[in-house]
């Protein structure tokens, strides 16, 4: 069901920082710096050959990344993404294989425009996996 790997997100305490790091350490291509206030996150995409990296910063006072800076305040990682054709059929059948989907289980609009989803870490391996329909 799920298909390529959209992306990894990094979750950091400094999105210039960590911008500067991937454009001049890694030699990386990246992306300006984009803020997502409905997401409570400001973004920068690294585009690699074979998919992307999402660095994640911290926008506003209830950022979702807040509690896991708390407990990784040097960043780590934070999501996977996985690509999948029809979101809502991915959605339900997870569902029926008694897997948690966050939030009210409604996909949103996602950093790309797109529609996506989350899934239980507990349930992933412990990983935060994101499913986006490409
Ligand atoms: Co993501």
């Amino acid at each position: 069901m799920i298909g390529r790997l959209n992306h990894v997100a990094i979750a950091v305490p400094d999105l210039e920082a960590a911008r500067a790091l991937y454009r001049d350490t890694l030699g990386a291509r990246v992306s300006p710096i984009v803020d997502q206030p409905e997401h409570g996150v400001r973004t920068v995409f690294v585009d690699l050959p074979n998919t992307k990296i999402e660095l994640l910063g911290v926008l506003g006072e209830n950022s979702p990344i807040a509690g896991f800076l708390e407990r990784n305040p040097a960043g780590g990682i934070h999501h996977l993404c996985y690509e999948v054709e029809d979101i809502l059929a991915a959605r339900d059948r997870l569902r029926a294989q008694g897997a948690r989907v966050l939030g009210d289980g409604e996909p949103k609009i996602g950093a790309h425009g797109k529609p996506v989803l989350f899934l239980h870490p507990k349930d992933f391996c412990g990983t935060l996996v994101e499913l986006e329909q490409a």
